[in-house]
């Protein structure tokens, strides 16, 4: 891809509504959920980002056709996923180095195959991403795994049987791919100290959907009762909303003022993130499937832990950093899912932020306004909010690797602008879909 950048003017402010898209971290996975079933899968409410192309070509690669209504008048956010021509249970390094969530088909060819090879996925900027908890998971079910080349080759010379799974870290990945083979496994299984994201329920409840049995998805112990690999069928399945993309646009509004209101968004997803909002300050209001946020006075600074859900998220630290050292004090910011999810204050500090990392805790000292700058993303929540730094600051800022964006935000240029935001894509660039597009927005 040649350069991309968003440029940025800044002194604005980010009012109105905006739709929420569907959950980038479910529809991934659900997905490759339809491994498991022979035949036509519809997931609908799928966000247009490059994450969701990649998946659809991990998909293509084991022989499912993956289409996406965009026809004229039908929703493009449909995808269909027919699986019936699924052959094959190898994934090529080349796609699963592209995007880590491709590990997801690991546990639905385990379900579907009783076999699979993945190439091991590699860390990112965040931490080494390891998948350790993956492998004891699906171990525990009876898998054998050997590591050849750089794949990860994995058997059940026994069979798939169901066990009592305890994970060492509410892991959602590897909770996700512990349960999409315990459907398939002989027998019972119970996994504890499962991941409880909204994400895991929204699985579960399409797992369902195709005829396996589970219970108490959203807990910390989830029950699934094995069924035979020929009792699921194909199901039509719409992805719950995207918690993380609420988020992001919920502290946009809480930056600037506001009032801004996210549609299509269950606010129970984002309860921890509301909680801290009003401590800093924010006045919100929640309705079935929307939340507003609007702010008066001063922002007030917060001290907040980063944990599994129901904890504050890990996935919106980057944008609540940005709102602290908007903050009139000193906030304390403490990140204790990923070992390096930090970049991003560098960034900040670029910008005027006065910011001092320690380990894994961040002391944020605010109130002085930030300036423009030009500034990269380091991973797509970071990149998210450098934008929204920009819409603040003096002046004009330039965010660099916008392809980290498009990995998991819809539009958000577009968005950002009917919000009132002054800002662009800029520069001839290949979007996710490959095609060169020269688009100033201006
Ligand atoms: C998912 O990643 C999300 N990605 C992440 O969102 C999110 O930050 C994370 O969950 C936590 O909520 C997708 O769903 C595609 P984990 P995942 O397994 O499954 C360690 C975004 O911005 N760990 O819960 O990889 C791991 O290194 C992305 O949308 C092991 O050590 O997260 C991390 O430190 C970023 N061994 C911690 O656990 C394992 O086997 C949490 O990881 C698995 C994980």
């Amino acid at each position: 891809m040649t350069r991309e950048i968003i440029v940025v003017r800044g002194n604005n402010t980010l009012t109105g509504d905006v739709q929420i898209a569907g959950a980038k971290n479910s529809a991934l996975k659900l997905m490759a959920a339809a491994i498991l079933a022979q035949g036509e899968c519809v997931v609908r409410n799928v966000p247009d980002i490059s994450d969701i192309e990649v998946m659809s070509e991990v998909l293509e690669e084991l022989g499912a056709v993956v289409t996406r209504d965009n026809f004229v008048g039908r929703d493009e956010h449909t995808l269909t996923i027919d699986t019936a021509g699924v052959d094959s249970f190898e994934t090529p390094y080349e796609l699963v180095s592209k995007m880590r969530a491709s590990i997801s088909v690991l546990g639905p060819l385990i379900g579907r195959f009783g076999e699979a090879r993945v190439a091991m996925p590699g860390g990112c900027q965040i931490g080494a991403r390891k998948i350790d908890m993956h492998l004891k998971g699906l171990e525990a079910l009876g898998v054998e795994f050997e590591v050849e080349h750089g794949y990860l080759h994995a058997t059940t010379p026994r069979g798939l049987n169901g066990a009592h799974v305890v994970l060492g870290f509410p892991s959602v990945g590897a909770t996700e791919n512990t349960l999409m083979a315990a459907v398939a496994a002989k027998g019972e299984t119970i996994i504890e100290n499962a991941a409880c994201e909204p994400e895991i329920v929204d699985l579960a409840n399409m797992l369902v959907e195709m005829g396996a049995r589970v219970e108490d998805a959203g807990t910390s112990v989830i029950r699934v009762q094995g069924i035979g690999r020929d009792e699921f069928h194909p199901c039509d399945h719409t992805t719950c909303g995207d918690r993380i993309e609420a988020g992001t646009f919920l502290v946009g509004g809480a930056l600037t003022g506001g009032p801004l209101t996210v549609h299509g968004i269950d606010p129970s997803y984002l309860r921890m993130a509301i909680v801290k909002l009003r401590e800093m300050g924010c006045t919100v209001q929640e309705g079935d499937d929307y939340i507003t946020v609007s702010r008066e006075g001063e922002l007030r600074p917060v001290e907040i832990q980063t944990l599994p859900h129901p904890g504050f998220p890990t996935d919106l630290q980057a944008q609540f950093m940005l709102l602290a050292a908007c903050a009139d004090g000193t906030s304390i910011i403490t990140e204790n899912v990923f070992e390096n999810r930090f970049m991003f204050a560098a960034e900040l500090a670029r910008m005027g932020a006065n910011i001092v990392i320690e380990e894994h805790h961040s002391l944020v000292r605010g109130g002085r306004p930030l300036q423009g700058a030009p500034v990269s993303s380091t991973d797509l929540r970071a990149g998210a909010a450098l934008v929204l730094a920009g819409i603040v600051a003096e002046g004009e800022t330039h965010v660099y690797k916008i392809g980290h964006i498009d990995r998991g935000y819809e539009d958000y240029v577009g968005k950002l602008r009917s919000l009132g935001a002054d800002v662009s894509r800029e520069g001839p660039y290949l979007n996710h879909r490959g095609t060169v597009r020269v688009e100033t927005d201006a």
